[in-house]
């Protein structure tokens, strides 16, 4: 008996708890991104979701914004700790309610993921001006209006601000008939930089960093249907990415969770790849031994 009783006072008084996966001693493991809130832009699929979902698990408080409403609300139903709000990035006026909203909210502002963005056919002879503009109102400025007011809001109220805009490995790379696309991820590099530098000289606590993913099979990939020829020389150049295949969603909400997370606290004005290593490669292949 009274090695039962002993038994239980020692379980009281122990520090084992257990929270996800892991279980601490002598510490409450909690997830790494605890305490903050997070606004992620055209998250109600694709990769965006998925970014979501790993932050939400993570512990942050999350805010699913998209133009797709129907998509956002159901997205909610399976993340915890998530909230839909309607948010088209390309207008001034939905950034200026939305982070009002959360203001109100929550009274703060950690992580802003730019992530919403959309493609087109533009080539350099017959692209319009009018698809040029609208793909670079939303993968670009919109973008920059995410910055403005994350960094209004983030300076006097986040630990560790982090703002993470997903650009694409088309920023390295010309696109012959997606030339509004390419530009503005190659854009969003430098706005990025600027950002950061910015943000550091004013001595706002905030970084700013870009991911360029590679191949992610998500509606925006997988929407446009190719033909035969095309989804040969599709399949040749999948099997051509030295790691072998395409990215997950989740390989990019990890890189996501990295910079967001304070683990990164000294990263800024930067890229992290995360494309299985197909713009390392020259594409030469090279099969000399002497
Ligand atoms: N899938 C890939 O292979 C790939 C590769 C490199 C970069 N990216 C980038 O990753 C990001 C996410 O892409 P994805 O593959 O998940 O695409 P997706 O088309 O599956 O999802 C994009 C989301 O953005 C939303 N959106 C579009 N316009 C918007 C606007 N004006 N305001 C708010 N939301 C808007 C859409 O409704 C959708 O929910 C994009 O910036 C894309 O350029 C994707």
């Amino acid at each position: 008996m009274i090695q039962f009783v002993f038994l239980i006072f020692a379980l009281l008084n122990s520090n084992f708890i257990w929270s996800g996966d892991g279980m601490a001693r002598n510490n409450v493991v909690k997830g790494r991104l605890e305490g903050k809130v997070a606004l992620i832009t055209g998250a109600a699929q694709g990769i965006g979701k998925e970014i979501a979902r790993v932050l939400a698990r993570e512990g942050a408080q999350v805010i699913i914004a998209d133009i797709n409403d129907g998509e956002g609300q159901s997205a909610v139903q399976n993340i915890e700790n998530s909230s839909y709000v309607h948010l088209d990035v390309s207008n001034e006026c939905d950034w200026q309610l939305v982070i009002q909203k959360i203001m109100n909210m929550y009274s703060r502002l950690d992580i802003l993921v730019n992530n919403a963005g959309m493609i087109g056919a533009v080539d350099p002879e017959n692209g319009t001006l009018e698809k040029w503009k609208e793909i670079q109102s939303v993968d670009l400025e919109g973008v920059f209006l995410g910055c403005k007011y994350a960094i209004q809001a983030m300076k006097n109220t986040a630990k560790n601000g982090s703002i993470i805009n997903i650009s694409s490995i088309a920023w390295t790379r010309g696109i012959p008939g997606g030339i509004a696309y390419s530009a503005s991820k190659a854009a969003v590099t430098n706005l990025t930089k600027s950002v950061a530098v910015y943000c550091g000289q004013q001595g706002y606590n905030i970084r700013c960093n870009w991911i360029s993913p590679g191949f992610i099979p998500t509606p925006m990939l997988t929407k446009y249907k190719r033909n035969a020829e095309e989804e040969a020389r599709f399949q040749e150049y999948i099997r051509s990415i030295p790691l072998g295949k395409m990215g997950r969603p989740e390989d990019i909400a990890n890189g996501v969770l990295f910079l967001a997370s304070d683990e990164s606290q000294y990263i800024t004005g930067t890229e992290l790849r995360i494309d299985g290593g197909v713009t390392a490669w020259t594409g030469i292949p090279w099969t000399r031994t002497n």
